[in-house]
């Protein structure tokens, strides 16, 4: 356990993630490890806002679209990025079943498709549903870049990802962590490159694979 003190909400009265605020500058030394000071990236499942937000307040060259399935992050989302230029207005998309979302005036498509704590907070489909949406909509040499904890064969589980998954499971047995293999063999379904992986805080993990160009 941290002796450090939770991090507090930094807009009284909007959706706050604890997670989110502790993993938000690790995540942006990633994105801005992988992408050049000028990129356009789409967020799916954008959630509190708080990484569109901190990303965007911090790289003011890149255009973040942020978008979420849930009615409630649609409000709390352009309520955190007030005032951020560079944050399009949150749009709706659930990545199983509408149509992603282009890139209006350009016709290269997205420099990245970002997510974080996506595929082990949804169903299993949302994960090649995920892979082949952004094979479609990235540029090519585009980034699809993912966050969260995963179960990497051969490797051990940390014993808190461990006790994470049964405790998804148990609130929806849909859910649960997923093994990078099986985000392999979707990517390679969608013709998705492997980058490689990078050790996150707090067993988690950042994954990119590219288009290829
Ligand atoms: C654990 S939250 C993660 C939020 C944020 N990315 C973060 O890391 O703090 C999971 C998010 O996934 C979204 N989500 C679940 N299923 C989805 C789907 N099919 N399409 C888009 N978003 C989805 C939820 O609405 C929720 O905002």
């Amino acid at each position: 356990m941290s002796d450090r003190p939770p991090p507090q909400p930094d807009l009284p009265g909007l959706a706050f993630s604890e997670a989110a605020a502790r993993n938000r500058d690790p995540i942006l030394a990633q994105l801005r490890a992988h992408l050049p000071p000028e990129a356009a990236v789409l967020e799916l499942a954008s959630g509190t806002g708080q990484h569109a937000a901190h990303v965007a307040a911090a790289c003011p060259g890149w255009f973040w679209q942020p978008t979420d399935v849930d009615a409630g992050a649609l409000q709390t989302i352009p309520a955190r990025c007030a005032g951020l230029p560079n944050v399009a207005p949150a749009q709706r998309l659930d990545v199983c079943r509408d149509p992603w979302p282009g890139l209006e005036g350009q016709t290269g498509g997205w420099t990245a498709v970002f997510a974080a704590n996506l595929v082990h907070i949804s169903p299993w489909a949302v994960t090649p549903a995920l892979m082949q949406g952004a094979a479609r909509v990235l540029a090519p040499g585009g980034w699809l870049l993912l966050y969260g904890p995963f179960v990497v064969d051969g490797e051990p589980l940390a014993a808190s990802n461990a006790a994470f998954d049964a405790s998804l499971r148990a609130r929806d047995p849909a859910w649960g962590l997923r093994r990078l293999a099986d985000l392999q063999a979707q990517a390679d379904a969608a013709g998705l490159q492997w980058h490689g992986r990078q050790v996150m805080p707090a067993n988690n993990l950042f994954l990119a694979w590219r288009r290829p160009h």
